[in-house]
């Protein structure tokens, strides 16, 4: 096994002793003002650090510490919500109020991001009030376990990070740290995790403590039932592309082991030159619908552009434009991105009739078109103008009235441009290194 490529991986990726101190430090004071301010002004309410930083599976560099604040579970919600935010500002003067389940508060101290979120101390997780409040005990769970395997998690996450798949927010919809850290405890290290992982099939299941709730269905491609909550899979957020993409690394990973799948190099933008080249010896057509990104958070976007993405896709097949790929792409203007096989159509479509052995249906049909003739499918058709014979006259004609997501809708009507080939360039640097991936030849 490659030991010297872990050790050279583990230099990099490993805090430092200043840096693990300066994470102590920073919890140990952040939690010392919230619980201060808790007590001044009566309320039964003390700060936990969990997450990543809490259990030592954080990788070097990580700038922001989960600190929990645990409200007595009958707490009203609303009073959750200010007292929470209330305390949560005793921090740090420095602060950024976010949106998840409920609101939570970033402080801004001693350099690090201090996320501070109100959640229900419940009895067990399967008590939660919101999804917040299995954090506790997961954090629980894993320092109980993990004892002295935190480098094999941080051998994970570095991993999932490097091949583009770590991440649970619905931006990536990839591998969350906590289900990185119960893939090491189930399989015992990085190794252990990629020799199974290697030959996962869609829907396999992981039951650490044996406990699954077989009442609850989960359809999704990885399953791995939260040891703290018999009917919660961890793996939940997983897509199904991002879990084969983990296990076409992992098989790379074993064939030819190698620093690049922890430390890619950069990913290079796409040149004009380049681009031109491409399409034309790929003979298709790039385009790109563009409009003004919505102001809302990216779990709230990702989904609605996603959704526009399909509904785009669909238009076009049903109007029998071939779509050979897709995706979306964000910054300060959003973009669902195709590449076409076929973006022109010729001036006439079929237009199909009645079933031949509805004969009275039949008549009418006829009588209305002359040039009515009968097809192998047993069904009446004629041939009409084509209404939309390019893939552009028929999203500038229809794609406000597709199912876009309330806040995308909303941006689109407002206005969006169409762009072509390496007209999309236009949209920055950043987009043309989107654009690389996107256009990746298969590799074989
Ligand atoms: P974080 O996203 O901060 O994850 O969520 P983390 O484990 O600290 O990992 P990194 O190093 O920051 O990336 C904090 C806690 O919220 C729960 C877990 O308990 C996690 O430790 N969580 C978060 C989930 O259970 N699932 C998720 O998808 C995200
Ligand atoms: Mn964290």
């Amino acid at each position: 096994m490659p030991d010297e490529l872990f050790d050279e991986v583990l230099a990099r990726i490993r805090p430092s002793a200043a840096e693990e101190a300066q994470m102590r430090s920073v919890a140990r004071e952040a939690i010392d003002k919230v619980d201060a301010a808790a007590c001044a002004e009566g309320l039964d309410v003390y700060a936990l650090h969990v997450g990543s930083t809490a259990r030592d599976t954080w990788l070097k560099g990580k700038k922001d510490i989960d600190i929990f604040l645990m409200f007595p579970p009958e707490t009203p919600r609303e009073k959750l919500e200010e007292d929470g935010l209330r305390l949560a500002k005793a921090v740090s003067p420095r602060y950024e109020e976010r949106y998840a389940e409920h609101p939570y508060l970033t402080a801004l101290y001693r350099g690090l991001d201090v996320d501070l979120v109100p959640c229900f101390r419940v009895k067990d997780a399967a008590h939660i009030q919101s999804a917040v409040d299995r954090s506790p005990f997961h954090n629980q769970y894993v320092q109980k376990n993990i004892d002295a395997k935190a480098d094999q998690v941080r051998l994970l996450k570095q991993f999932t990070r490097g091949v583009g798949v770590y991440g649970s927010e619905l931006r990536t919809q990839g591998f969350s740290g906590y289900l990185c850290e119960l893939l090491v405890l189930k399989y015992g290290s990085f190794m252990g995790v990629v020799e199974h992982g290697s030959g996962f099939r869609r829907g396999k299941v992981i039951d650490i403590e044996g406990h699954m709730d077989r009442s609850v269905e989960h359809a999704d491609a990885l399953v791995v039932i939260d040891p703290v909550d018999p009917k919660r899979n961890v793996a939940a957020a997983l897509s199904e592309q991002k879990f084969c993409e983990f296990v076409d690394a992992c098989r790379r990973f074993l064939k030819a082991p190698s620093i690049g799948f922890f430390f890619p190099p950069p990913p290079e933008p796409m040149k004009k030159g380049a681009l031109e080249g491409l399409l034309a010896s790929r003979g298709t057509r790039l385009v790109a619908i563009t409009f003004k990104t919505p102001d809302i958070v990216e779990d709230t976007l990702y989904p609605q552009l996603r959704k526009a993405e399909e509904s785009v896709v669909n238009l076009l097949g049903r109007h029998e434009f071939k779509v050979y790929r897709s995706d979306v792409w964000s910054s300060d203007r959003s973009a669902v991105v195709l590449e076409m096989l076929v973006w022109e159509l010729p001036a006439i479509e079929r237009h199909f009739g009645p079933p031949l052995y509805e004969r009275e249906h039949c008549e009418k049909f006829i009588e209305k078109y002359p040039g009515a003739y009968i097809t192998s499918s047993c069904r009446y058709a004629v041939d009409m103008p084509r209404r939309y014979d390019t893939a552009n006259e028929l999203i500038r004609a229809r794609l406000t009235s597709c199912g876009l997501g309330k806040n995308v809708a909303k941006s689109v009507a407002e206005g969006f441009d169409i762009m072509q080939n390496e007209n999309v360039l236009e949209l920055g640097p950043e987009f043309a290194v989107f654009l690389t991936k996107f256009l990746r030849a298969p590799e074989n």
